[in-house]
């Protein structure tokens, strides 16, 4: 992410959601992550944008298949900077790629981490879970990542403007909004292991100056329970727990489709942030 005061917003994530500083980046940026191993965020100077964001990809040929697959698709596909690779612990040798809406995607393989999953999770969350990007037209998207990547579509909005992709057993590990502007980061999203974490969460948030501005929510799409706060560069941040898992080696599934009102986004009703707005009211 690209932020306009990387210190702050690095001091940031280091108070609330205890991720420390792996190392400096070219030109003035922080990469931020937990335990050793690969980075949670990269932190770099400018007006608040999303630079780029990743995948960890752990079938042994998937980054081989992927790079085949974007490849015959016609997409630039290059290795991955020696920055993203330059790691004491872990290889996550990866492919970038530029997404149909023209933001860079990384798809790196498995990385050994120590200490990642150590979480207290009343005090740091347990994984870095979701991104959420923002589009002018998601139908583009959810084509490249589930034609040509190998996403499954778990959920839509049925007025096409929403749509949940899973890539493991969570009902989504990418979502696809249109907020009417393409490539930016409409929000991302931590896992906390259970509902108890929440007061913890929302305790903690307070002490520290920080406002929950959205929930506790259930989300319909996911069924997973949620709080957001905004980090000091504006972006939206979740954290959720909950989600539902999916099993569809097992099953057939059809993607369901959502009324796309502010009861689908959040089952157990009230506001809605000023960020997230349906087509249709209740
Ligand atoms: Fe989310």
């Amino acid at each position: 992410m690209s932020v306009p005061d990387v210190e702050v917003t690095a001091d940031f994530y280091g108070r609330v959601l205890g991720l420390r500083i792996q190392h400096d980046l070219p030109g003035g940026g922080l990469r931020l992550g937990w335990g050793a191993g690969h980075h949670v965020i990269d932190l770099t100077p400018g007006e608040t944008g999303l630079s780029h964001y990743g995948f960890e990809v752990r079938d042994d040929d998937g980054i081989t298949k992927i790079t085949e697959r974007v490849k015959a698709a016609g997409y630039a596909c290059t290795e991955l900077p020696q920055s993203f690779i330059d790691y004491p612990i872990g290889s996550p040798h990866g492919i970038a790629v530029v997404d149909p809406d023209g933001t860079t995607v990384h798809f790196h393989g498995a990385v050994e981490r120590q200490g990642e999953n150590a979480a207290d999770p009343g005090r740091r969350p347990i994984k870095f879970q979701h991104i959420t990007v923002g589009t002018v037209n998601v139908e583009p998207m959810a084509k490249f990542f589930v034609n040509v990547v190998g996403f499954r579509i778990s959920d839509q909005l049925e007025d096409g403007r929403f749509a949940w992709l899973r890539s493991n057993r969570d009902h989504h590990t990418l979502a696809v909004v249109n907020v009417g502007r393409a490539g930016i980061l409409d929000h991302y999203s931590y896992d906390l292991a259970e509902w108890e974490n929440f007061k913890t969460w929302c305790d903690r948030l307070t002490d520290a100056g920080v406002t929950v501005s959205w929930g506790p929510g259930r989300h319909g799409p996911g069924n997973n329970l949620f709080i957001f706060f905004e980090d000091p560069a504006g972006n939206h941040v979740e954290l959720s727990a909950e989600m539902e898992k999916f099993h569809d080696d097992r099953v057939t599934y059809v993607a369901r489709q959502w009324k796309p009102i502010p009861s689908s986004v959040n089952l157990w009703g009230g506001q809605l942030p000023h960020w997230r707005k349906t087509s249709q009211e209740d």
